[in-house]
Order: C-alpha cells, then sequence, then structure tokens
C-alpha cells in the first residue's frame, strides 16, 4: 500500500489547531485486524470538537479524524471477511485516538466492523452514522418504556435541525410518533415539518434556567441533544411517567436540576452513549435503519461534500449553523 489522502489535524507551537488534507504514509495507520479502503464518511458534532484540540476527543496529534467510516474490506487478519465486503464502522475510539474514517484507508479491530445491511448503500449508512445510530439507540431506549400508542404518543426533539435531531424527526415520524421538533432556526422550521413534525416549536425560551418547579406538561417522551438547562426544562414540561432520552451537550453540559419531575411526575431520565455499545447491538440497530426506520426522504437530508471541505463545515458545526447531515465523498 502506497501513501493515501487524510484529513489531518496538526496542533501548533502555540497550542493553536490546523486542518487540512494531505498525503501520508502508510506506515501511519494502525496495527490492526482489518484494513478497510473507506469510500464515504460523515461529521459528527465531535468531530467538530476534535478539530480544536477538545482533549476529550483526542490527545494525540497529528491526528486523523472521523468517527464514522463506510468501505470495502481490503484484507482480514481474522478472515472474518473477505475482501470486498461492505462494512461499517463507527464509535469506540474510531477517530478519536485511534486514527478516523476522513481519509482513503482505515484499520480497526474486528470488534469495531459492523457488516452494511444489504437494504442500505454506502452513501446511505453515512448519512445515517453515528447520530442515525444515536437517534435509533434514543428510540429503542424510550420504546422500552412506552406505555401509550405511537400514534397518541407526544415525542419532543431538541437541536432539531442538526444531525441527531433532523434523524430523530423523521425516524419518529416514520414510526408514527406525534413529532414536536425544537429548533433555534426560524428558517429551518418548514424542512422539519417536511421530516414529518406535527409541530415546530422555538428554542429560545427553553434555553435559560427556570426556577419553576415544574412546567405544563408538553410532552410524553423526548430526545435531547442540547443539554444544559435546556435539558432539565424538557423533563420538567414532561408528561407524567414519561421519559427524556439524553445525549446530547451542544448547548451545555452543566445543569441545576431538583428531584421534583422525578418524585411527583415519575419521569425517568435515560442516558444515551451510542459509541460504546456491544458490536452485536450494533449490527440490530444499523438493521432498523436499514428498514424499519429508513425515511424515504434520507437522501434530502445530507449535503455532500467533499474532504477539501470538511474544516469549514467543522467551523459551522461549532457555531450552531450547520443543518441535517454531511456525507463525505471521501474516494
Ligand atoms: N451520546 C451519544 O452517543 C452521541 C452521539 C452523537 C452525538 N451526540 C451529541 O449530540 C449532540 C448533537 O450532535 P449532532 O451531531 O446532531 O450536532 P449538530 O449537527 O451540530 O446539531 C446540533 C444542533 O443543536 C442546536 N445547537 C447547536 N448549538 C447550540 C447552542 N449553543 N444552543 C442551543 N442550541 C444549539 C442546533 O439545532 P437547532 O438550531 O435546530 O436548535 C444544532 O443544529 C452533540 O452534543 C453531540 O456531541 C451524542
Amino acid at each position: 500500500m502506497q501513501d493515501y489522502r487524510a484529513l489531518r489535524i496538526h496542533r501548533g507551537d502555540d497550542n493553536d489547531f490546523s486542518v487540512a488534507v494531505e498525503s501520508v504514509p502508510a506506515s501511519t495507520l494502525p496495527d490492526g485486524d482489518i484494513l478497510v479502503r473507506v469510500h464515504y464518511s460523515d461529521l459528527n458534532y465531535k468531530d467538530a470538537l476534535g478539530a480544536i484540540g477538545k482533549p476529550g476527543v483526542s490527545r494525540n496529534f497529528p491526528h486523523t479524524p472521523g468517527i464514522d467510516a463506510a468501505g470495502e474490506v481490503v484484507s482480514d487478519s481474522t478472515n472474518q471477511y473477505r475482501p470486498g465486503d461492505r462494512v461499517l464502522i463507527s464509535g469506540y475510539d474510531f477517530g478519536m485516538n485511534t486514527p478516523g474514517g476522513l481519509a482513503q484507508y482505515c484499520r480497526v479491530p474486528l470488534q469495531w466492523v459492523c457488516p452494511c445491511p444489504p437494504q442500505l448503500d454506502l452513501p446511505e449508512a453515512m448519512i445515517f452514522g453515528t447520530a442515525g445510530l444515536t437517534a435509533a439507540m434514543c428510540l429503542d431506549k424510550l420504546a422500552r418504556l412506552q406505555h401509550k400508542a405511537i400514534s397518541d404518543t407526544r415525542l419532543l426533539v431538541s437541536g432539531a435541525s442538526g444531525g441527531v435531531g433532523s434523524l430523530a424527526t423523521a425516524m419518529a415520524a416514520k414510526l408514527g410518533f406525534q413529532v414536536i421538533a425544537m429548533s433555534g432556526k426560524t428558517q429551518a422550521h418548514d424542512s422539519l415539518r417536511a421530516l414529518g413534525a406535527t409541530e415546530v416549536i422555538s428554542s429560545a425560551e427553553w434555553l435559560e434556567a427556570n426556577k419553576k418547579a415544574l412546567l405544563k406538561p408538553q410532552w410524553d417522551c423526548a430526545i435531547d441533544t442540547l443539554g444544559g438547562d435546556a435539558l432539565f426544562n424538557i423533563i420538567k414540561a414532561t408528561e407524567r411517567e414519561g421519559a427524556v432520552a439524553a445525549c446530547g451537550l451542544a448547548s451545555g453540559a452543566d445543569f441545576a436540576a431538583t428531584v421534583y419531575p422525578f418524585i411527583l411526575r415519575g419521569v425517568a431520565l435515560l442516558g444515551v452513549d451510542s459509541a460504546e455499545q456491544a458490536n452485536d447491538y450494533k449490527r440490530k440497530l444499523w438493521l432498523h435503519l436499514a428498514t424499519d426506520l429508513k425515511p424515504a426522504s434520507l437522501r434530502s437530508m445530507c449535503e455532500e461534500i467533499t474532504l477539501e471541505q470538511v474544516p469549514d463545515v467543522l467551523a459551522s458545526m461549532r457555531a450552531g449553523r450547520s443543518r441535517g447531515r454531511y456525507l463525505v465523498r471521501v474516494d
């Protein structure tokens, strides 16, 4: 194998960070079971944080980001896959301290690899990516506490114009929920209705801490990508015996809380971490994404970009200006 193209993040002498596409030697690939030629990747908020050197994402520089990849097996020392098999890699340490998917090649352990379901092509798989797996896992966790018919259930999605939010909106609408999409972008309201939201509300009044112990119940369950005080406001406005799946921190990591929504309304707070889930569970989620959760509008939910365009899009993600999913054509 010769040099290959990769997006690389460099740390400068002043602890500043630069991102550019480079040709890198094959020796930069780590040891591992499976060598994959990457055709598509995508962008997630974690990549945006990694590009400015957030230590929770990567501490090794230069670093190849990209927490998702879809491609074809080149070689597999475990003989589980054959050359040419279509595979998906998401989460674990991929694109963190291990070189990731925004590169023509990656090498990973067997346990990080899932077969791509036949119902999905590689671009579709990366329109979903980690965002789709996370939205699917939120829906799965909420379903375990579901006590009303889906068609009678009001489900709130916050950060609805973002990657996780837009997929959660479309997938929940496909399942038959009454989806209330919460967004800070008035210009996204029409597209959220087109994805299947029955109601769209502004996030503005939900972001600041509110002194009231409880708020008027407005939804039965919620998928929250914002975190911070918005998360606790959403919990306080959840119906009796409802549940909130918390998966993000786009608005903040900290929030002040009381026990009232939990002990007076029985609301459940469900944490969601898609990255570290067992390979078997990820395979099940991929199969759901490929079948019952796949929105008819999936192809229209992304903007396709090249590796060279990635640095600008990561900056707009950090500024909260991005919309929907970004599919990165790598090869
Ligand atoms: N737990 C997990 O396994 C997991 C997996 C994937 C992602 N995540 C997390 O989920 C969150 C969403 O990820 P993503 O990839 O969907 O990101 P994204 O595409 O950047 O979407 C985030 C959305 O949140 C809203 N937002 C952004 N900044 C905000 C701010 N300062 N205040 C209020 N709203 C803001 C915006 O939506 P509106 O303008 O429509 O409100 C934005 O589109 C991130 O925090 C990410 O780290 C977690």
